[in-house]
C-alpha cells in the first residue's frame, strides 16, 4: 500500500469561522416585545379524560385501539397550578397551552350545551397563569377533535404517522369549529392576548375538502375576534412543515420540486390566508375535488392571521422524483391526498440530531436550515413569524436512563442555544420579523402513542408524577434573560 503525506495548509490560509458561527451569539439582544415562552398541549399532559363532563376525543380512539395502558399523561388537569408555578419560578414569560373542544362542548356541535365545569377549569387556569405574572397563549384545536363530531365520518388511520383524521372534511366541520371558537373567545378573550385557531392542520386535513374547511373556519373565527368582539390581541394559525430545501439550488428542476413540496404543505393554507392568493395551481390541478375560492371568499380570507405560526422541526432535501435518493412518502400507499407528489428525500442529518425522531425519511432541521427557513417564510408571506414550537427529542430517555442523566441534557441545551442564536441573527442580519419563540415541550409528555420521544425541558416520574427541571431549561432561560437589557 502507498502512503500519501498530506501537505500542511500554510497558516496564511487558515480562516477561522466568526466567533459566534456555532452560537450562542453575544452580539444581539431580544427585541423588547419578543414573545418568549414554553408550550404544551392538553391531550399530551392533562389526563382526566373521563372527568368533569368531558366528551370523548379522537385521540382516545387512537389509544384504545393501539396502546390502552400508555395513556396516563401527566395528570396536569389536577396539577396545573403547580405546573404553572414551576414555569413562573424559572422566569418564563408566556405559557402556551390548548383548550380541548371536548371539555367545553362535550357534544361538539352548535346548539349543544356548554360544559360549565370545563369553562370554570380554564377560567381558573388562565387566572393562575396571569397571577403568576405570565401571559397565556391559547390554541383551540390541537389534534383532539371530539369523537362525537367525527363519528359520522370514516375514521381512518394515517399510514405513515399513525394519527386518525380529525373529521376536518366533514360537512358540519366549519360551523362546528366556528361555534366552538366563538364560545372560547367570548369567555376568555378578555384575558388571553394571543390565540391560535389550528395546530398543524396538515396532519389532519387529509384531502382538499379538509384543508378548504380549515381555511374557511379559521377566517370566520378571525373576523369574529377582531370585527365582532373588537378584540385587540392577536389571533393566527400555526403550521407544521417539513421545509423543502432544493438538493441543488442551482438546478431549476430541483428548485421547482422544492417549491411544489412547499406549496402542498404550506401554500394550500397560507396562500389565501396571508397573500389573498388562490390555492396553488399544483393543488387545484391534482387534488380530487379541488375548487378555487371565489373572489369574495378570497377577500374574506385574506389577511386573517396576525402572525405566521410555524413549528420548524424538520427539513428535507428535495429533488425531482426520478433523481433523488432515499424513501418517498408518496410511494407508499398513502391515504393522504395532500402528498401526491413524489419528491425523494435524503436521510442524512448533519449534526446527528435526529435521534429517535419519527421517521427516517425526515431530517431533523439544522440551525442553518432553520435560519434559511425563517428568511424564506418572511420573504414569501411577509407576516411576523411566531416560532410556535421548537424542540429536541431524545429517544426513550425516560425509560432507559437514570434520572440524573435525563436532567443533564446538554444536547438539548446546545439545540436551544443555537436555535435562539439563529433567531437573533435572523432578526438583525436578515431583517426578518420574528415575533417570538415557544419551546416544546415544557415537560416530557405523551407523544401520541407512547413516551419514547421525549421533548421536555422538565422530566416526570411516571409513577409519582413528580416533575424535575432539566439543565436545558436553565440554559434556555439564561440565554434569553442575559439578552433582555430593557426588561
Ligand atoms: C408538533 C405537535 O404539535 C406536538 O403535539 C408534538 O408533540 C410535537 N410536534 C413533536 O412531535
Amino acid at each position: 500500500s502507498t502512503t500519501v503525506s498530506p501537505t500542511p495548509v500554510p497558516s496564511s490560509e487558515l480562516v477561522l469561522p466568526p466567533r459566534d458561527y456555532f452560537g450562542p451569539t453575544d452580539c444581539y439582544n431580544f427585541p423588547k416585545d419578543f414573545v418568549f415562552g414554553v408550550a404544551g398541549s392538553a391531550a399530551q399532559i392533562e389526563g382526566a379524560i373521563g372527568l368533569d363532563g368531558r366528551g370523548p376525543s379522537l385521540l382516545e380512539k387512537l389509544v384504545s385501539d393501539d396502546k390502552p395502558k400508555d395513556y396516563v399523561t401527566n395528570e396536569n388537569y389536577f396539577l396545573y397550578k403547580q405546573d404553572i408555578q414551576r414555569l413562573a419560578a424559572m422566569g418564563v414569560e408566556y405559557y402556551s397551552f390548548t383548550i380541548p373542544w371536548t371539555r367545553i362542548l362535550p357534544f361538539a356541535l352548535p346548539g349543544t350545551p356548554v360544559n360549565q365545569q370545563g369553562i370554570d377549569h380554564y377560567n381558573d387556569l388562565i387566572d393562575t397563569v396571569l397571577d403568576a405574572g405570565m401571559t397565556p397563549v391559547v390554541t383551540m384545536l390541537h389534534f383532539d377533535s371530539p369523537l362525537m363530531f367525527v363519528a359520522s365520518d370514516n375514521i381512518t388511520k394515517h399510514p405513515d404517522i399513525g394519527y386518525n383524521n380529525g373529521g376536518y372534511q366533514n360537512e358540519t366541520f366549519v360551523d362546528a369549529f366556528v361555534n366552538y371558537g366563538k364560545v372560547l373567545l367570548s369567555h376568555y378573550a378578555d384575558r388571553v392576548p394571543i390565540w391560535v385557531t389550528f395546530n398543524e392542520p396538515l396532519l389532519y386535513a387529509f384531502n382538499f375538502k379538509g384543508a378548504d374547511n380549515v381555511v374557511k373556519a379559521h377566517a370566520q373565527v378571525y373576523h369574529f375576534y377582531h370585527d365582532t368582539l373588537k378584540a385587540t390581541g392577536k389571533i393566527g394559525i400555526k403550521f407544521n412543515d417539513n421545509f423543502g430545501v432544493p438538493k441543488d439550488p442551482k438546478n431549476s428542476s430541483h428548485v421547482l420540486a422544492a417549491d411544489r413540496f412547499q406549496e402542498m404543505q404550506l401554500g394550500i393554507f397560507a396562500n389565501p390566508i396571508f397573500l389573498g392568493k388562490q390555492y396553488p395551481e399544483s393543488v387545484l390541478d391534482t387534488l380530487p375535488g379541488a375548487k378555487p375560492l371565489s373572489k369574495s371568499e378570497l377577500e374574506h380570507i385574506h389577511n386573517t392571521s396576525d402572525f405566521f405560526g410555524i413549528d420548524p422541526y424538520t427539513a428535507t432535501v428535495v429533488s425531482p422524483a426520478n433523481e433523488g435518493i432515499g424513501a418517498c412518502a408518496a410511494n407508499k400507499s398513502s391515504s393522504n391526498e395532500l402528498f401526491p407528489y413524489c419528491v425523494k428525500q435524503e436521510t442524512k442529518n448533519v449534526y446527528g440530531w435526529n435521534i429517535g425522531y419519527r421517521s427516517e425519511s425526515y431530517v431533523y432541521i439544522t440551525p442553518t436550515h432553520f435560519r434559511e427557513y425563517l428568511f424564506y417564510l418572511w420573504n414569501t408571506f411577509r407576516s411576523p413569524i411566531l416560532v410556535s414550537e421548537f424542540g429536541f427529542p431524545v429517544h426513550a430517555e425516560a425509560e432507559s436512563e437514570e434520572l440524573s442523566d435525563q436532567l443533564f441534557d446538554s444536547p438539548r441545551s446546545v439545540y436551544y442555544l443555537s436555535f435562539m442564536s439563529e433567531i437573533l441573527k435572523s432578526i438583525y442580519e436578515d431583517g426578518v420579523h420574528v415575533m417570538g419563540a415557544l419551546a416544546w415541550s415544557f415537560v416530557d409528555n405523551w407523544e401520541f402513542g407512547d413516551y419514547t420521544q421525549q421533548f421536555g425541558i422538565q422530566a416526570v416520574n411516571r409513577t409519582t408524577q413528580q416533575r424535575y427541571y432539566k439543565k436545558s431549561f436553565f440554559d434556555l432561560v439564561d440565554f434569553v434573560k442575559t439578552r433582555q437589557p430593557n426588561k
